[in-house]
């Protein structure tokens, strides 16, 4: 019966965290996965979140079913992080807020939504891309082409023919978009560049879909945000999938949300209807004890205080080692222009790697990255970051 089923390639990110898992060589380094590391190479629990933990399992109360839509404290709480407190649109009811299954939960939550209504549209993500953003989208049924955003030969954006590819695509077609610390390249657009592109999606009408996995990892929760306030200025109607997992070290609790941005307050209940709708029949319902972690920490003044000063820790760390990294490259071939490793932001930095050179620096020196030659600078430490500098040197050479 089942020797039609075809085998399955794997995911090149999750492959490579097993192969990382099972290499027995005491100095490996795992620059592959999206995973912040702390200084000691340990993945933090954040002090925030450990007090809410404690507080959460001081709770009798049996384990209920959540809501399709979720934890509404959780989908509250969420809405003022993406949108901000201040934003109109919230005051309006014009934003439909769901809890899912982590971020990539979201962005399938809000592909089902967005097939079922456009199914004429084409979706474009932006070349290079997170792999899974063309998965999550053509499992949803849509046909998926690339918009230009990274030139390889200058290793920069390529924002002007960003723009002119946009300019040009039909109405309606969904445009997936990293508001900041862009996944894989961390080449990220100024405001300046993103006005512009707000400027394209609204005379277009094309339907943005954004996702911010990373929100406080570039230069903060607000400026990260600013693609989404942006949008919600010029009235556009979109989507922000948005996650936890790296932000509260919350990994394997899935944690994210899914927020359709629209025209009025009678229009987003019925975007929350039908979000509530795909996720009655993808999963039923999302999970609850992360999201109450997550909640706790959002709604206590205290609790939301020390988790921003540690974010803003994380976020100063990425940095550092992204420097240490930039210094080290430059030591060890002076003769590379490295610049443009210290124009990216947020977890990732991105390198002219080739496929067999991942494999020296896996086989040769247990460090590994991505094939595309992503490197996961938040993997980085004081006791690594010099031996990496140096096999990048021997196999580049
Ligand atoms: C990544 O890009 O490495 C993370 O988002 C983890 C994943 O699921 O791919």
């Amino acid at each position: 019966m089942f020797n039609v089923l075809s085998a399955y390639a794997g995911d090149p990110i999750l492959s490579m965290q097993l192969a990382y898992r099972d290499d027995a060589r005491p100095e490996k380094t795992n620059l592959s996965i999206g995973l912040y590391y702390d200084d000691q190479g340990r993945i933090p629990r954040l002090n925030s979140v450990q007090q809410a933990r404690e507080r959460v399992l001081r709770s009798t109360d049996p384990s209920m079913y959540l809501p399709m839509s979720g934890n509404p404290a959780y989908c509250k709480a969420s809405q003022v992080l993406v949108f901000g407190a201040d934003a109109p649109a919230l005051h309006e009811g014009r934003i439909a807020t769901i809890q899912t299954v982590g971020g990539s939960g979201a962005l399938k939550v809000g592909a089902d939504v967005l097939r079922k209504f456009f199914p004429g549209s084409q979706a474009r993500i932006s070349d290079p891309s997170w792999d899974n953003h063309r998965a999550i989208l053509e499992g949803a049924g849509f046909v998926v082409e690339t918009y230009p955003y990274f030139n390889r030969d200058t290793q920069r954006l390529d924002f002007d023919r960003m723009v002119a590819d946009l300019k040009a695509l039909q109405q309606e077609t969904v445009v997936l978009f990293h508001p900041s610390c862009h996944n894989p390249t961390g080449a990220d657009l100024s405001q300046a560049q993103w006005d512009q592109v707000v400027d394209i999606v609204v005379s277009r009408r094309l339907i943005a879909f954004l996702d911010m996995a990373y929100q406080g990892f570039g230069d903060g929760l607000d400026d990260d945000a600013y693609l989404v306030r942006a949008l919600v200025r010029a009235n556009a109607s979109f989507l922000v999938a948005n996650s936890y997992s790296k932000t509260f070290s919350l990994y394997g609790e899935r944690c994210g949300s899914l927020s359709m941005v629209c025209a009025n307050a009678d229009e987003a209940g019925r975007a929350l209807g039908q979000m509530q709708q795909a996720v009655r029949r993808n999963y039923s319902s999302p999970p609850a004890f992360g999201a109450s972690l997550v909640e706790t920490v959002l709604n206590d003044a205290e609790l939301a205080a020390l988790w921003r000063s540690e974010l803003a820790e994380m976020r100063t760390r990425i940095q550092t080692m992204r420097s240490r990294l930039y210094e080290g490259l430059c030591v060890q071939q002076p003769d590379v222009d490295w610049a443009f490793l210290m124009a990216q932001k947020g977890m990732f930095g991105y390198a002219p790697v080739l496929a067999q050179h991942m494999m020296r620096l896996r086989n040769e020196h247990a460090v590994y990255i991505i094939e595309s030659g992503r490197i996961c600078v938040a993997g980085l430490n004081d006791a690594n970051v010099d031996r990496v500098a140096h096999a990048f040197a021997a196999v580049l050479k």
